[in-house]
């Protein structure tokens, strides 16, 4: 998983190239929408359903955006590179429009995702060519907004957004690939002193059980085979179950394990105050849950886990993964952390890389601490200079980077269970993810494409392994009829 890794749809033509094709594309039957999405998975599925969305409203999906009638930027507000990217993205798609309008075309920008709901207003006024700007949990309204001139829904409105969005059409589904995400938990109450999430996606709710597993039904029946449930706080799950009672995350996961075409689950992303007896449980129960566990931990110091309010020590942190452990052996983890955050000395900073030894990553993403407006760490004291920040994160960096290597080279020699999903480069290959989401590629016959394939892992690439198919006609574990 990338939390903020290339982003999923972006191909932003030249303003010259975009004209061009504008000026070729006046007698389309069909509007077509574009969509980009920035930041965490939740923005990725929300940009699924807003295409799901613009779909019912009668657009064809296109990656090009010189083509496109409706451009969605689906916003992250994680850090400052990533709001001023939208904002030099936003400067482009108004010449865009502009050549368009020259051309006779008209293309409405939306502004959606958490930059819009920290900001507004202030969009508009910034950057005039923006026609809607919509929040994370009123973008159910797309279809109304945009028969609106120009609009800002950012409040938090008080139905469900999840009960005006239409089923993803299952050729969307097939499109998207046999990995698909469900968002089942939204907003979260932690409030870390760094993290805007709680004021841009607001209080931590969970959806029904009965509502979030048709979903996974839909999607399965459509193709899709990996489901990983996803939220910003998603172990804090307490989502309506059965007899109205609350059901956990190990409830959720143990009746999603149940649907037919369900391969393999995961969850995404943790906290570690939320690993309770039950989920952990379920690490040892459930067969299709992957042996694999992003659990953020932020700082491998007690003085600045405090300030960050965090409200677990490391010696709790290494208590989960040990019990963890204990559940499920083979597990691996996987986690984010942020260096330079106010205060953060060379002691702190060298407990933080004590910690990362000590427990031994599969992979793991590092930041810079970014100070964020409106977040009481932004005001903190002792704030790091950005060399200091640079070096602390270039050497955990390393230090990560050594433990991915090194786990990737720990596989060769061992079997798992893998499910192709693309073509790989050459004919007759394919590209599929362990359960330890490593890229692999084999040669192996299309027919094994999602399903779970055994696989022998004989080779290691910078970013990806080289698997071997397990020459027994057992290697396709569960076929489905
Ligand atoms: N809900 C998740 C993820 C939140 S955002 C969680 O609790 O882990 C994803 C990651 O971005 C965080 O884990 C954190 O490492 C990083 N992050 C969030 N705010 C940040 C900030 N102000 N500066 C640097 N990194 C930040
Ligand atoms: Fe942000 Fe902390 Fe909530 Fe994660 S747990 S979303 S880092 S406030
Ligand atoms: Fe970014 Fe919002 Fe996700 S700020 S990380 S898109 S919840």
């Amino acid at each position: 998983m990338s939390v903020f890794g290339d982003p999923l749809l972006s191909r932003l033509a030249s303003p010259i190239e975009a004209a061009n094709d504008a000026a070729e594309s006046t007698s389309r039957p069909t509007p077509r929408v574009f969509i980009k999405s920035f930041g965490c998975q939740m923005n990725v599925y929300d940009s699924q359903r807003m295409a799901d969305l613009a779909v019912g409203e009668g657009y064809t999906e296109t990656q090009t955006i010189a083509d496109a009638d409706l451009v969605v930027l689906n916003t992250c507000h994680i850090r400052e590179r990533a709001s001023e990217k939208v904002f030099s993205e936003l400067g482009k798609i108004r010449d865009l429009k502009e050549r368009r309008a020259a051309a006779g075309l008209e293309t409405t920008l939306v502004v959606a995702g958490c930059v819009a709901q920290a900001e507004g207003q202030e969009i508009l006024r910034r950057q005039p060519a923006v026609d809607i700007v919509v929040g994370p949990q009123n973008y159910h309204r797309l279809p109304k907004l945009l028969k609106a001139a120009l609009a800002v829904d950012t409040e938090f409105p008080l139905e469900d957004k999840f009960d005006h969005l239409p089923p993803s059409p299952p050729e969307a589904v097939r499109a998207r690939g046999v990995s698909a995400f469900v968002t089942v938990q939204e907003g979260c109450d932690k409030f870390c002193s760094f993290c805007v999430v709680p004021y841009t996606r607001g209080a931590e709710t969970s959806r029904p059980v009965r509502k979030i597993l048709g979903e996974i039904e839909h999607l399965t029946q459509a193709g899709a085979r990996e489901i990983t449930l996803i939220g910003q706080n998603v172990n804090a799950y307490h989502g309506r179950g059965e007899g109205d009672r609350a059901a956990s995350l190990a409830d959720l996961l143990a009746a999603a394990a149940r649907i037919p075409g369900v391969l393999r689950l995961r969850y995404s992303t943790s906290h570690p105050l939320d690993m309770g007896d039950d989920l952990i449980r379920a690490h040892a129960e459930i067969e299709a849950l992957a042996p694999y566990l992003h659990l953020p931990v932020q700082s491998g110091s007690d003085r600045i886990l405090a300030a960050m309010n965090r409200r677990h020590r490391v010696r709790d942190y290494l208590d989960v993964v040990a019990r963890v452990r204990r559940a499920r052996p083979d597990i691996a983890f996987s986690s984010d952390f942020i260096v330079g955050f106010p205060g953060e000395t060379d002691a702190d900073f060298e407990a933080t890389l004590a910690l990362a030894r000590e427990v031994g990553f599969a992979s793991a993403y590092a930041f810079k601490y970014s100070s964020r407006p409106g977040t009481p760490a932004a005001e903190a004291e002792g704030q790091i200079d950005g060399a200091t920040k640079a070096r602390r994160l270039a050497a955990l960096q390393q230090l990560l980077e050594a433990q991915r290597q090194a786990f990737n080279h720990a596989t060769v020699g061992h079997r798992f269970d893998v499910i192709f999903d693309k073509p790989g480069r050459h004919a007759g290959q394919l590209i599929g993810r362990t359960p330890y989401m490593q890229s692999v590629h084999s040669d192996v016959e299309i027919s094994c494409m999602g399903e779970l394939t055994e696989v022998e892992i004989i080779g290691v690439k910078p970013n990806s392994l080289v698997g071997r198919v397990v020459p027994r006609p057992s290697h396709r574990l569960r076929k489905l009829a």
